[in-house]
Formats: structure tokens, C-alpha cells, sequence
């Protein structure tokens, strides 16, 4: 199978995770796929252990809450590359939990950094490119959290609660020219930002017996409709939020 084939995609946040399985999705599919995050190391791990992959996974440095970082990222792949096919917004932080009224400043600034305003920024970036050549896909992985809050997660709800409006809103404008925009917002995957809750016995056993589909997501679930999201296969698609929790919001 090789519907990406030629594609050029990038994906934020792809050293682990959600974002990895993404990337090797992609390209296993025949894209070229760039990955970014803070720690270089990382990256090159992903990139060395998926070689032999039809396509190819490019490791580049980047923090997504400096926005010079990411000019240089989006230059340099379209200096190498030619075009970004597929935008993946995937990297965030769920880093303040706690009760709402003893959340400081500096905390609802760093996440609106890191998980709002780096959205903002790289589609700044990367969109212009892609109504330019009238076509591309931005995928904003967000969480079921921006539609049922979490106890006890004000800032990353409200931040991923925004993060929808946000694809609906660039869905509006850029549709037209030829851009899809769509949402993914997973329930409860096993990566290491959610294992405060998976790691916890307890905590696992409360959230299980209330999914219908009794498994713990996995980081390759999402991906696949990441996949359906960023191939053609989904040409009449857009404004729309991909729920893949497993069916705990319904239950
Ligand atoms: N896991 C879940 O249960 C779950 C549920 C709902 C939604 N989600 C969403 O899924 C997405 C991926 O989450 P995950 O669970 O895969 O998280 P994860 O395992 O913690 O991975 C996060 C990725 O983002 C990168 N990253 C973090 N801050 C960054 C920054 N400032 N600049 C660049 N890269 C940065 C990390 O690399 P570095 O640390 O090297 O920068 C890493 O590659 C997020 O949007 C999250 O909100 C996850």
C-alpha cells in the first residue's frame, strides 16, 4: 500500500507517542516524513530504528513554543523537500494538573504556549504553502478532554477545547482553497503522557470498566485515522473532530 507515496508530511511531537506511531504510519505508506521535538537524540532514535520503511522519517530539531525554531524548521523542508503535503500538529503538554483555583499565571501561559499557540504558529507557516499549491491536510491531535473537561485539568480541557474551534475555523477559510482541516481527539492511550493514569492500577481499572471497547487505546489506533485523515481517501472531509476513545465518551 502506498497511498502517501510522494507525500511530504510533518509531524510535531514524533520522538514518541501518539506522534511517533504517526510518522511510522506515514511512512510505511511511502511519505517522506519529517518529526520534531526538543530532544535530537530522540528523534534519531525513531528515524534509526525505521530504515527500512518505504518512505522515510527525517529527525529535525525543534521547540514549538519558539517560533524561530520553527521558521528555520519549515524553511529547511521546503528547501529540501519542496512542500509540506500534511501538517500534524500533534506536540503538547499536560503538565498542570491540580485544582483549577490554585493554578498560577505562568502555568495557563506555558500551556496556552505550548499546546495552543504553536498550533497557531506552525499553520501560520506551513498553511500559505499549501493554498499556494491549492492542496494539503492539517491534522490538530487534540483530546476528548476539549470535549468532556477532566477533573482537575483546566488548562489542557481548555486549551484542547480551543484547539477544535481552531480546526473548524481554518476548515472555513481554507477549504476553499483547496485545505482540509480535521481534529483527532483520543481517550486514554498508552504513552508516557497519560501514564500517571494507565500506570495506576486503580485509576486504569475506574476508566476500563467504563470504555466499551475494554482495551487501553493504543498509540497505532490513532494513527490509522491520522492516516485516513491525511491520505486523499478523505477529499470531502474537513471542519471535522475524529473521536477515537474506544467509546468512553459516549458511555
Ligand atoms: N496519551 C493520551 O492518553 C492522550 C489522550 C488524548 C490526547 N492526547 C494528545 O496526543 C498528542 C500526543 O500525546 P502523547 O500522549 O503521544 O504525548 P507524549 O508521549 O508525551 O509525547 C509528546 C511529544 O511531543 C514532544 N514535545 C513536547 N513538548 C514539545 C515542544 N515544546 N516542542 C516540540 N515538541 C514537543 C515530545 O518530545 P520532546 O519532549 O523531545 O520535545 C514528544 O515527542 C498530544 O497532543 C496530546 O494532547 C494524548
Amino acid at each position: 500500500m502506498s497511498v502517501l507515496k510522494g507525500k511530504v508530511a510533518l509531524v510535531t511531537g514524533g520522538s514518541r507517542g501518539i506522534g511517533r506511531a504517526i510518522a511510522e504510519v506515514f511512512a510505511s505508506v511511502g511519505a517522506t516524513v519529517v518529526i520534531c521535538g526538543r530532544k535530537l537524540y530522540a528523534l534519531d532514535h525513531v528515524a534509526g530504528d525505521n530504515e527500512i520503511l518505504s518512505g522515510r522519517i527525517v529527525p529535525m530539531q525543534c521547540n514549538v513554543t519558539r517560533y524561530a525554531e520553527m521558521e528555520g524548521l519549515v524553511q529547511t523542508i521546503l528547501a529540501q523537500h519542496g512542500r509540506i503535503d500534511v501538517l500534524v500538529n500533534n506536540a503538547a503538554t499536560n503538565i498542570y494538573t491540580g485544582y483549577a483555583l490554585e493554578l498560577g499565571e505562568a502555568e495557563f501561559d506555558r500551556i496556552i504556549d505550548v499546546n495552543l499557540r504553536s498550533v497557531y504558529r506552525m499553520t501560520g507557516l506551513v498553511a500559505p504553502t499549501m493554498c499556494e499549491r491549492g492542496s494539503g491536510s492539517i491534522i490538530n491531535v487534540a483530546s476528548t478532554a476539549g470535549i468532556r473537561p477532566e477533573p482537575h485539568n483546566l488548562l489542557y480541557s481548555m486549551t484542547n477545547a480551543a484547539l477544535l474551534m481552531m480546526t473548524k475555523s481554518y476548515a472555513l477559510e481554507l477549504g476553499p482553497r483547496g485545505v482540509r482541516v480535521n481534529a483527532i481527539a483520543p481517550g486514554l492511550v498508552e504513552t508516557e503522557m497519560s501514564a500517571y493514569i494507565w500506570k495506576d492500577e486503580q485509576k486504569l481499572a475506574e476508566h476500563m470498566a467504563m470504555q466499551p471497547l475494554r482495551h487501553l487505546g493504543q498509540p497505532e489506533e490513532v494513527a490509522e485515522v491520522a492516516l485516513l485523515l491525511a491520505s486523499e481517501r478523505s477529499s470531502l472531509v474537513t471542519g471535522q473532530t475524529f473521536v477515537v476513545d474506544g467509546g468512553a465518551l459516549v458511555a
